[in-house]
């Protein structure tokens, strides 16, 4: 079974050939669309689809390409998506890239740059996708973790194709309690990290109780 609707795939097939052809075209990596490569995107979708995932961040918009992909999970989940651009042009395509998808209803789209928009976002969010800088990654993240559910799960790209660049990001996700993660060789690396709710103390964090076990009564 296809993971897109035929409507959104022929939108996302459109986009993939546009954005390689502007790219091939454009010396300006600034300008550059720097789309997710089809498989990063489809584990992206499948991730927060099988997980349910209600409060997406994306952190680098570009001209949406993931984002519809990320959107297309929320269409099934009922979640709404915050996605982060500097590039008011790039923004722009996406609005519009979106709204030919049908996939523009419950995506907030913030100009700006990332780290002083997440300095003020609410949240919470139980995902986040980081696809921007790298290099500032940790600081969102360090700002993002009070606004994070408690089995959040963060993803980034790039963590093979620039590892100097996301060092600090993966250095700072091992120290995080409670996280699990690894690193999935598509694209140009995924790395996943999920905290597990159980093991974190209080309140709403605590493990649900175990149901008796077969012949322990
Ligand atoms: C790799 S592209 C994102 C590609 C997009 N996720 C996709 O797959 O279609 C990175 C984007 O992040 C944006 N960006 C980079 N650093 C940023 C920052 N500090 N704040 C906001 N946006 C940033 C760039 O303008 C660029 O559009």
């Amino acid at each position: 079974m296809p993971l897109l609707e035929p409507e959104v795939l022929r939108c996302v097939e459109r986009l993939e050939r546009e954005g390689a052809d502007h790219d091939a075209g454009e010396p300006e990596r600034r300008l550059k669309r720097l789309n997710l490569e089809r498989p990063a995107a489809e584990l992206v979708h499948l991730l927060l689809r099988a997980t349910r995932r209600r409060r997406v961040l994306e952190i680098g918009t570009s001209n949406g390409l993931s984002t519809i992909w990320i959107q297309a999970a929320l269409r099934a989940t009922g979640g709404a998506l915050t996605s982060v651009d500097r590039e008011d042009a790039k923004l722009q395509e996406a609005r519009q890239n979106l709204r030919a998808c049908g996939l523009l209803e419950g995506a907030t789209l913030l100009l700006g740059d990332a780290t002083e928009i997440v300095r003020g976002l609410a949240g919470p969010f139980d995902a986040v996708f980081f696809d921007a800088d790298r290099v500032s990654a940790p600081a969102q993240l360090e700002l993002l973790l009070p606004r994070l559910e408690p089995d959040a799960l963060l993803l980034s790209d790039n963590v093979l194709s620039h590892p100097a660049e996301v060092a600090a990001y993966l250095a700072a996700c091992e120290r995080l309690p409670g996280f699990a993660s690894t690193v999935v060789p598509v694209g140009k690396g995924l790395h996943v990290a999920h905290r597990r709710s159980e093991g974190h103390g209080a309140g709403s964090l605590r493990a649900a109780p175990r149901p008796p076990s077969p012949g322990s009564a």
